[in-house]
């Protein structure tokens, strides 16, 4: 969709042999370092328990390489169970960067992201869907600082921009408070920051926050809608 090139981003093996890439403008890694596909099984599937879950429901801020929409689809089709998963994007890569970031993926999660990639748009569009047996895909393509969340729908909160450093508006408060209206009552919102200011926001907002061991010495977030 965007007029962006592969050679404008710089590839990155990260820790456990997976890749990723390094925006050309907001100068940071789409992934940990640590590892991008241990980062998305991790963190985002685990911590939020969508890996136990009988019918998840993901609503993820930052849809980027689609990783951690791999991760999760992949133990979905392997679990059986139906994956709900909805994505807001406002600078979506191009199909060529898209496709260039492969990940571990058993053939039935790859046929879907196949799908994913040959419906990608190639022009501007204000939104994806895409549904077979394994699940639903949505993604909108739009600023999450004026998007409309649906209220008490997501099983877990996948909270993925950049840092709150170059990419500060997505942590702010009104879109935390948002999100909590999001999420179903006693669903999880995991994320890497653990910057004071995130978290006191999300508490803030109403979550219940706690702080959880990483990879090494890094830190993790996982707040909960009580
Ligand atoms: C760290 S990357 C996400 C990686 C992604 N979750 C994955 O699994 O590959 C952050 C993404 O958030 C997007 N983003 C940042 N601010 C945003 C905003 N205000 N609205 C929508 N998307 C935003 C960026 O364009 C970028 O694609």
């Amino acid at each position: 969709m965007a007029p962006d090139r592969i050679l404008f981003y710089q590839p990155l093996r990260t820790e456990d042999g997976s890749p990723t890439l390094v925006h050309p403008v907001f100068g940071e890694a789409y992934s940990s370092r640590h590892g991008a596909w241990m980062q998305a099984n991790e963190l985002y599937l685990k911590l939020t328990r969508t890996h136990q879950h009988p019918a998840p429901r993901v609503l993820e801020i930052g849809f980027g390489l689609g990783v951690n929409f791999r991760a999760t689809l992949e133990n979905c089709v392997q679990r059986g169970v139906p994956l709900e998963y909805l994505s807001y994007e406002f600078l979506p890569v191009s199909r060529e960067v898209l496709a260039s970031v492969e990940v571990p993926l058993s053939p039935h999660a790859r046929r879907v992201w196949e799908e994913v990639l040959t419906n990608w748009p190639a022009y501007p569009q204000t939104f994806l869907a895409l549904q077979g047996t394994w699940g639903r895909l949505g993604i909108h393509f739009e600023d999450v600082m004026t998007a409309q969340f649906p209220p008490r729908w997501a099983s877990a909160v996948y909270l993925d921009p950049f840092s709150p450093q170059v990419n500060p508006e997505p942590w702010q408060f009104p879109v935390l408070e948002r999100l909590l209206a999001a999420l179903q009552p006693g669903g999880y919102l995991a994320t890497y920051s653990v910057a004071g200011q995130v978290r006191r926001n999300l508490e803030a907002a109403g979550f219940r926050v706690e702080k959880v061991p990483g990879v090494g010495k890094k830190a993790w977030t996982r707040a909960k809608r009580p």
